[in-house]
């Protein structure tokens, strides 16, 4: 029952956001169709029949939306960015479609859906490039003939879903043309299949300009790509993963502060990022997203560095004139220090977000009993973390990747069974403490978590070579 009025509710606050999301494309072909009635172009039939199609494709945005958890204002501006944008872009190409029938081709409707898909979602990116393809065909072929429309809608939608899955696995930009070339492909062979079963001269200029068009439009699709995307990133600070690669330099200035003013906590940070980055491929989860975010998870500590205890090597403990709540205090503040410092430095919100949630609302168990121990009164409250708990697969996996690292290094040379024991207690306290409910983990993710934990602890540990001793090289050179 709760959770029945939750999801209502959440969709009633996200209702404005839904409508005003959905309705942006169908409602600018509406408006173009209605131009061209005027023109005498169309008649009143068919601009009925697109602003039926418009209500239709509105719902079915509508639904699809609805089913983000997470639809921010954000991924609104920039599908109203790109929608608006390709839909202005088809309405002047098409103004040239009487002289040139194969102009449709030249639009570079690719970079519309991969550039969604960026900024926004795959799902959705699939579901918009229907949109798109029906709609910039009906502009396009202006319901005069069913094959032009056929030909136009297929290429369309063909040229967007293969665009998506195409330029998924770009890792750096400079790759970002020799990936085109199946794009190009893709167009020279779908030209050619429409002008054979259309009869038509395969060396007439129609099928070269087709030709020639279909191929600009991969190169303009490219560079909107190349062009737009840092636009996007920077405006939105919208998280993509060439900005995650950006961001993962070590000569970051914050990543710098952190391993001048504080190295110890630099070196948790890389030894967190290794063990959460492999936690979190194991599951599914977005590895480089956790290995960034590990990175700058205790930039909160590089201002009093020397009250944490991976930086107290050769010094005396400064905590030890200190009153627990004093102690307390300028531990517990470290993830909001840090978040408020990315904040001024333009992260990306899921890590300020992860940076927030890393000690989730866990007790500071070693003040809160040094406190307890002068007044059995001592309120529990003040020695928690503020929280959130970890809203996300990869925050909750920092959140246990963190508590395990710095359990391990307090060990010398610990064996297998202790590393284990470590691992699933840290994982066990955590779901009995209530850390883990909103994390979106399973029990199912958090055993493959916990072994892949171990198994990278193990080969950090085990992986030393053995020497002989000296008994035994000197036997060896005996024999
Ligand atoms: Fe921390
Ligand atoms: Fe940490």
């Amino acid at each position: 029952m709760v959770g029945k009025r939750t999801m209502v509710d959440n969709y009633q606050s996200m209702f404005p956001k839904v409508i005003f999301s959905a309705i942006t494309a169908p409602m600018l072909f509406v408006l173009i169709m209605t131009v061209q009635m005027f023109q005498g172009e169309i008649s009143e039939y068919h601009l009925g029949m697109t602003i039926l199609i418009a209500i239709l494709f509105t719902v079915i945005i509508s639904f699809e939306i609805s089913h983000y958890k997470f639809w921010t204002k954000n991924m609104s501006l920039a599908n109203l960015l790109l929608s608006g944008g390709m839909v202005l872009l088809i309405a002047a190409i098409q103004a040239f479609s009487p002289t040139i029938d194969s102009i449709f081709y030249i639009v570079p409707i690719a970079a519309y859906a991969v550039l969604l898909n960026y900024l926004v979602h795959e799902r959705f990116a699939m579901v918009s490039s229907v949109l798109m393809a029906i709609m910039g065909s009906f502009v396009f072929a202006l319901f005069d003939s069913v094959s032009y429309f056929m030909n136009a809608f297929l290429y369309f939608l063909m040229s967007q879903w293969f665009a998506i899955f195409l330029y998924d696995f770009i890792k750096d930009r400079v790759s970002l043309f020799k990936t085109s070339i199946p794009l190009i492909v893709l167009h020279f062979s779908m030209v050619s299949v429409f002008q054979v079963r259309s009869f038509s001269d395969l060396l007439s200029i129609d099928f070269m300009m087709a030709i020639v068009f279909s191929v600009l439009s991969t190169f303009v699709s490219a560079v909107l790509i190349l062009g737009l995307l840092p636009l996007f990133e920077a405006g939105f600070n919208l998280l993509t993963e060439s900005k995650l690669l950006t961001l993962s330099n070590p000569n970051h200035s914050l990543l710098k502060k952190i391993l001048v003013d504080a190295p110890g906590t630099y070196h948790h940070s890389v030894m967190v990022a290794n063990l959460s980055e492999s936690a979190c491929e194991a599951i599914g989860a977005n590895g480089l997203l956790a290995r960034v975010a590990a990175y700058y998870h205790d930039i909160g500590k590089s201002f009093q560095p020397k009250y944490f205890i991976e930086n107290q090597q050769n010094m005396k403990n400064p905590h030890d004139d200190l009153e627990p709540e004093v102690s307390a205090d300028i531990i517990l503040r470290h993830p909001y220090e840090g978040a408020r410092v990315l904040r001024e430095y333009g992260l990306p919100q899921e890590i300020i977000e992860i940076t927030l949630e890393h000690h989730g609302t866990t007790l500071l168990k070693y003040f809160y009993f040094q406190a307890k121990e002068q007044n059995q009164e001592v309120d529990e409250s003040r020695f928690r973390y503020k929280g959130p708990t970890p809203q996300s697969k990869e925050s909750a996996v920092i959140n246990i990747c963190d508590s395990v690292e710095a359990a391990v290094r307090s060990k010398s040379n610990p064996t297998s069974e202790e590393i284990r024991n470590v691992v699933r207690a840290i994982i066990h306290d955590r779901l009995l403490d209530g850390q883990l409910d909103e994390s979106q983990l399973t029990l199912k993710e958090l055993r493959v978590i916990e072994e892949t934990i171990c198994d990278l602890l193990n080969g950090i540990f085990h992986s030393r070579i053995e020497y002989p001793d000296e008994n035994d090289s000197k036997a060896v050179k005996e024999g």
